[in-house]
């Protein structure tokens, strides 16, 4: 049975969604049907084909109500969007159906954990979201909300763990069959911890562990988390709000944090070995991964950030706020996370422009290198190894009024993001810089540019920056600057 609140959004949903132009949308990065999209939730491969949802208020640009919004793709590029799939209708979420994930049942069914949201008075007059975690079961387009909801509520907490912050479920199944899940909490002194929950059968949940205590270290409360094996390493990924920035690590607010370590899966305990940023851009936020069938572990995030996004105001007429990154293909090299671009994209790659051992010196632009809907690959080296220049730059997204750019300082091994000149209007977050420590000057970087955003994927895909961009599209100039003298070689493609 569909609820009215849920038929209410599929209807509002199919009609307001004609009102968007296709061009005024990425092209190939998924955005909400209408209205304000946050986090990916349930990706998932389900009945031959990829499954995405995602933190949807239909109704208007900005976060409101949580429904899941729908869409499946055959190539994790090209999405066609389904009936929004949970709306705040139960008793156990009418405040909101908060993230999750998704599995397949023994049995074909798909299922999803979410967190059900309510509001309730508290003894001081003050409202305060209790949260829970709730099911629903589907056929890939229609979901029924279980009957025994909520799943695992406060009774299943241990000592001293929030019950107003304890949600984003992330399900897998082990290898014995049995079922885990992990979520994100704050311990009522306010340092996040990641709670460990297990099941026979996905239904009757019980808690095992506290996975991962923060105890300071990065932020306060931590969400969305994940927690899979990678390349005989075990990794954890979490955001955590609150940051204090941490060098060119870690910035201020939220964050996304990696943790690569081992796990022994008789006692479920996890050992650190290393952390970093999962990306050091402005605009990436909840990631969230699963396996696909050929044994990729595949990573997409809300390509936003929280304490930006507010300041958008989307005009009227946009209709809607929010995109996904590129789906990324995780894996570990020499202790640290590559995120690779999802090799799909290749497929969409034409009109190659090529050009090697291009001198740059002052500004260079080149024939046939522009777009805004392109795959630019570029490596720089100095033109004497001896002589190593001082900043290298790509300009893109770029007339007499806009540019935003990436350049690169060999002396201080520092890149910089810079998306000042992007249309923003607003005193907000406009760079971020990361060390790449390269003094010699050696540097590989790949830009994927789709209409409204820009991911540049650093050094064979060791680091990852992006940033959501808002230039006008017929800003689609790019050029390359050196001071001193670089050697380049450098091909585009158009993405179609
Ligand atoms: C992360 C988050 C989640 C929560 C959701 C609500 O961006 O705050 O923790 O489930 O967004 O929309």
């Amino acid at each position: 049975m569909i609820s009215q609140t849920l038929r209410e959004a599929r209807k509002y949903e199919e009609v307001s969604e004609k009102l968007i132009e296709p061009e005024m949308r990425p092209e190939f990065h998924l955005s909400p049907r209408v209205g304000w999209m946050n986090d990916p939730n349930g990706f998932s491969f389900y009945n031959g084909e990829y499954h995405l949802f995602y933190q949807y208020h239909p109704y208007d640009c900005h976060w409101g109500s949580m429904h899941w919004g729908h869409a499946v793709s055959k190539d994790l590029l090209h999405w066609t969007y389904l009936p929004a799939a949970l709306a705040p209708d139960a008793p156990c979420d009418r405040g909101g159906c908060f993230s999750g994930s998704a599995l397949t049942l023994p049995d074909g069914r798909q299922l999803l954990m979410y967190t059900g949201v309510i509001r309730k008075p508290q003894q001081n007059g003050e409202l305060c979201e209790l949260q829970t975690q709730c099911l629903a079961v589907g056929d890939g387009v229609d979901y029924e909300k279980y009957e025994g909801n909520p799943v695992l509520d406060e009774r299943d907490l241990p000592e001293g763990a929030s019950r107003f912050d304890f949600r984003d479920p992330k399900l897998w199944q082990a290898k014995d069959g049995t079922y885990r899940c992990v979520a994100g909490n704050c311990r009522t002194d306010g340092s996040g911890q990641i709670l460990l929950f297990e099941s026979e059968d996905a239904f009757h949940w019980r808690f095992k562990k506290v996975l991962l205590a923060n105890d300071g270290r990065f932020g306060r409360m931590w969400e969305c988390p994940d927690c899979f094996p990678l390349d005989g390493k075990q990794v954890i990924l979490t955001s955590p709000k609150d940051m204090l920035a941490q060098g060119f690590e870690y910035p201020n607010g939220d964050g996304t944090l990696c943790l690569i370590g081992s796990y022994d899966e008789e006692t479920d305990s996890f050992t650190e070995e290393s952390n970093q940023s999962v990306d050091y851009g402005i605009d990436f936020y909840a990631p969230q991964t699963f396996l696909t069938p050929d044994g990729r572990r595949v990573m997409i995030g809300w390509m936003q950030n929280w304490s930006t996004c507010g300041q958008h105001r989307p005009t009227e007429e946009q209709r809607w706020f929010g995109q996904m990154s590129i789906p990324r293909e995780l894996s570990i090299r020499n202790g640290r996370l590559y995120q690779k671009p999802i090799r799909e994209l290749e497929r969409m790659r034409r009109n190659e422009v090529r050009y090697d051992n291009v001198i740059v010196e002052g500004t260079v632009q080149l024939d046939g290198i522009t777009g805004r809907k392109v795959d630019l690959e570029v490596e720089a080296e100095p033109e004497d190894a001896q002589r190593v220049y001082r900043k290298f730059a790509v300009r893109f997204a770029r007339n007499e009024r806009y540019q935003t750019s990436v350049s690169f300082r060999p002396y201080e091994c520092v890149l910089k993001l810079d998306r000042k000149f992007s249309g923003s209007r607003k005193a907000i977050l406009h760079q971020r810089r990361s060390k790449v420590p390269a003094p010699d000057g050696r540097i590989k970087l790949r830009l994927i540019l789709d209409r409204f955003s820009v991911e540049i994927f650093v050094n064979d895909v060791e680091q990852v920056m992006s940033a959501t961009i808002y230039t006008e599209q017929c800003a689609d100039g790019i050029a390359f600057f050196a001071d001193g003298r670089v050697r380049m070689n450098v091909v585009k493609y158009d993405l179609v």
